[in-house]
């Protein structure tokens, strides 16, 4: 992948520092603490999915992650740099790539122009175009149409080409299914499994845990601000069905 870090090469036998790495890491809104000491490990080329109901704390995590919130306590890594209290823009820098909860696109600018807004760290237009109208090539059709106007699938295979122009380092995806019909959403997961297999790091959180536990690694279940599981994505299945219902 494309970050480098200060302490890559500093023991070349060393295991690849994984991505992304949080390590008791305790963050609060006001006086109200939501994330409670938090360890979690991306390893490079690997997916790893948050799972867990509404209000355990995956958002915020991903908000510690691209630099958009503080921590209170812990440590986040960037393939093994400390980094902690990094800004979004240097997050940024750094190749975490976010599509937020909601859709991750700019309503009133056209297909064109959103994978314009990619082109900010260095790659041309035509290659973040070509790259998006051979993927998807509903938004070739679209591509001077207000994303707005376009369906919620194709407004997140927009927001995923956005991402991948940037080409992240590591990709976090917040509840790619919220609002879509379910044969969308599983369309959409089936797209984020093609960008696994082609090595893409990829940390997602999602509340309806059966559509992404076959295309992920890593499971980790989040209650209460805290990973109560982490394992095999079957054995968490397994914790998933005790704990609560996951869809
Ligand atoms: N902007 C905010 N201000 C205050 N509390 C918040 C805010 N965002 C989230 N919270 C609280 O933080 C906790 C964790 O929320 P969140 O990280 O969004 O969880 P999840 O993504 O798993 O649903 C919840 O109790 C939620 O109410
Ligand atoms: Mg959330």
């Amino acid at each position: 992948m494309t970050v480098t870090s200060p302490v890559a090469g500093h023991d070349a036998a060393a295991p690849e520092e994984p991505v992304v790495e949080l390590v008791g890491v305790r963050a609060a809104y006001g006086a109200i603490e939501v994330l409670k000491g938090v360890d979690l490990v991306v390893p490079v080329g690997s997916v790893v999915a948050l799972l867990g109901p509404n209000g355990g704390g995956k958002t915020t995590t991903m908000k510690i992650v691209s630099g958009l919130m503080p921590t209170t306590a812990g440590e986040l890594r960037l393939s093994g740099r400390n980094v902690t209290g990094i800004t979004a823009t240097e997050a940024s820098r750094l190749g975490v790539c976010s599509i937020p909860e909601g859709r991750g696109v700019f309503a009133n600018l056209t297909v064109r122009e959103n994978l314009w807004v990619a082109t900010g760290t260095g790659t041309p237009l035509a290659e973040v175009e070509e790259a998006a109208y051979t993927r998807f090539p509903k938004l070739g059709d679209r591509r001077n149409q207000l994303a707005g106007s376009m369906s919620g699938g194709e407004q997140q295979m927009l927001a995923l080409s956005r991402a991948l122009g940037t080409s992240p380092a590591v990709l976090l995806l917040d509840e790619l299914s919220m609002g879509l019909a379910p044969m969308i959403v599983s369309q959409m997961y089936d797209i984020v499994g093609q960008l696994a297999e082609e090595g893409i790091s990829i940390l997602l959180a999602e509340q309806f845990a059966r559509v992404v536990l076959p295309i992920a690694d890593t499971a980790a279940l989040m209650l209460g601000g805290r990973i109560v599981a982490v394992g095999d994505p079957a054995d968490i299945e397994h914790e998933l069905s005790t704990t609560y219902l996951g869809g």
